[in-house]
C-alpha cells in the first residue's frame, strides 16, 4: 500500500479513481435495463395499505378503472401517444388527441353548473388549481379588455392557497378578506375593501379547503350591485363541492342561472375519483373571445389554453367514468358521503369531542387528536383560537365508510382518555 500511494497527489487521485468507477457503479445499478419488480411491488403494497387509512384530504380513493385499464391494454392504445393541445372546439391540425370526448364530458357538466351549451366553452385541466389558474387568468384578460386596467383581487381568506398563489403570479394587488369562525367570508369587510373605481375579480370559494364553508354569493352580489365596481368577473373555485353538489338538492348553489359566476373551477379526482389529478374549467364563449389567444399558426388556430400540450388521457378516464357512473351514480355517492359526514360529526360529539361541519359539506373539522392519530389517519392541522386551538378534519370521502368512521372515533376517544 505504502509504495502504491507514496504522496498526497497519489491518494488524491486514488479516492478520484474510486469515487468514478463507484458513480458508474451506481448509475448502472440505477439505470440497468432490469426493472425492479420486486422494489415496484413492495411501493404498490404500500400504497395500497395507505390507501384505507389517508382521510385527510378531499380525494376518492374509489377509483373503480379495472375495466378502463383492461380495455386501454386490449386496444393497444398504449402505443400511441396522443396530446390535446389546442382549442377542443376547433378542429385542430393535430389529430392524435381525445377532444372529441372531452367535449361530450363538457357537455355533461355545463349544465349543470347553468351553462347553455351554445354559450359554453371548457377544457379538461391538470387539476384544480390548473382550473383556478384558467379562471383568474380569463378573469384579468376580460376586465383589462373591458377597462384597460389591471383588477384587484378579491378573495376570503380561508380560500385554498392556489387563488393566493395565482394572484402572485399575476401581478394583482389581493385583498384577502376575513371570514367568520365557520370559515365563510365576512361580507361587510369584503364591501369595505371593495374599490369601485377599480376592476374587481371576485373568487368565490366554494367550499373552503379547512372548514368547508360556503361563500355567500347573494350577500357578495349585494355587496357588488350596491357599490358598483367599473367592470366584475367572478370565478368560483369550487374543487371538492363542485363535484357533489349538483348532484344533490343543494344544485343552485353551483347553478350560474341562479348565483351569476363568469367561470368555474372543479377538481376530477376529488369527488369523481382518479389515480391521478385532473379537473375541468368552463366558463363561456364571450368570455373566451375577450382573451388575447395568440396566434399559432402551426396549430391552424388560436391556442387560448395556458397550458400547450394538455393530458388526452385524463379526458378519456374523465368520460369513461361519467359514462359509467351516470347521473343516478353520482346522486347515490353524493347523499352517502354527506350522510357519512353527518354520522362522523354526530359520533365524535357523542364522545364529547368538539366538532363542527358545515351546512353542504362532507369535512367534519374537530379538536385535533394526538400526533399518532394525525399521522396513522393523514389528518391536516389548523389552528382557530375562536374554535379552541389546534384543530384536524376529515373529508368524508366514497372511501370513507361507516366502519372506517367508527374506527377513528374509537382512536380518537381511545386517546382522549
Ligand atoms: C378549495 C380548493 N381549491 C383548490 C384546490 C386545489 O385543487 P387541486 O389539488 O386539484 O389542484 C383545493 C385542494 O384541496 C381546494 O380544497
Amino acid at each position: 500500500m505504502k509504495k502504491i500511494f507514496k504522496s498526497k497527489i497519489q491518494i488524491g487521485i486514488g479516492i478520484m479513481v474510486f469515487a468514478f468507477i463507484f458513480s458508474l457503479f451506481y448509475s448502472t445499478q440505477i439505470f440497468s435495463e432490469e426493472i425492479p419488480f420486486k422494489r415496484l411491488d413492495k411501493f404498490s403494497k404500500r400504497m395500497h395499505q395507505l390507501r384505507g387509512e389517508a382521510v385527510g384530504y378531499p380525494v376518492n380513493q374509489n377509483t373503480d378503472l379495472k375495466e378502463f385499464y383492461q380495455w386501454y391494454i386490449d386496444s393497444r392504445l398504449y402505443d400511441v401517444s396522443m396530446n390535446n393541445v389546442g382549442d377542443p372546439q376547433k378542429a385542430s391540425i393535430y389529430s392524435m388527441n381525445t377532444h372529441e370526448f372531452e367535449n361530450e364530458l363538457i357537455d355533461f357538466f355545463a349544465p349543470l353548473y347553468g351553462f347553455s351549451k351554445d354559450e359554453a366553452w371548457g377544457i379538461v385541466t391538470m387539476s384544480g388549481t390548473d382550473g383556478n389558474m384558467h379562471g383568474m387568468y380569463f378573469g384579468v384578460k376580460q376586465l383589462l379588455s373591458q377597462t384597460k386596467m389591471l383588477p384587484i383581487c378579491y378573495v376570503s381568506e380561508e380560500a385554498h392557497y392556489s387563488i393566493k398563489k395565482l394572484a402572485d403570479l399575476q401581478n394583482l394587488e389581493l385583498r384577502l378578506i376575513k371570514a367568520d369562525e365557520s370559515g365563510k367570508m365576512i361580507v361587510s369587510e369584503f364591501e369595505k375593501a371593495l374599490d369601485p373605481t377599480k376592476p374587481a375579480l371576485v373568487v368565490i370559494a366554494m367550499g373552503t379547503t379547512f372548514k368547508g364553508a360556503i361563500d355567500d354569493q347573494a350577500a357578495i352580489d349585494a355587496v357588488i350591485r350596491k357599490k358598483k365596481p367599473i367592470a366584475v368577473y367572478r370565478h368560483v373555485d369550487a374543487a371538492l363541492f363542485g363535484g357533489y353538489l349538483p348532484f344533490t338538492e343543494n344544485k343552485d348553489l353551483v347553478n350560474r342561472k341562479v348565483f351569476y359566476f363568469d367561470s368555474i373551477a372543479v377538481s376530477g379526482h376529488k369527488f369523481f375519483g382518479f389515480d391521478e389529478p385532473m379537473g375541468v374549467f368552463i366558463t363561456t364563449k364571450k368570455t373566451l373571445s375577450q382573451i388575447n389567444p395568440f396566434n399559432v399558426p402551426y396549430l391552424n388556430q388560436a391556442v387560448p389554453t395556458i397550458t400547450c400540450s394538455r393530458n388526452a388521457l385524463s379526458a378519456l378516464k374523465f368520460w369513461w367514468k361519467v359514462k359509467k357512473t351516470g347521473m343516478q351514480g353520482f346522486i347515490t355517492q353524493a347523499k352517502e358521503i354527506l350522510a357519512n359526514a353527518k354520522y362522523l360529526e354526530a359520533e365524535l360529539q357523542k364522545i364529547n369531542c368538539p366538532a363542527w361541519r358545515g351546512e353542504y359539506s362532507n369535512t367534519v373539522y374537530f379538536k385535533r387528536p394526538i400526533q399518532t392519530v394525525m399521522r396513522k389517519y393523514d389528518l391536516a392541522p389548523e389552528f382557530d383560537s375562536r374554535l379552541g386551538g389546534n384543530l384536524a378534519h376529515i373529508v368524508v370521502m366514497q372511501n370513507v365508510s361507516r366502519k372506517v368512521i367508527d374506527e377513528i372515533v374509537s382512536d380518537v376517544k381511545t386517546k382522549m382518555q
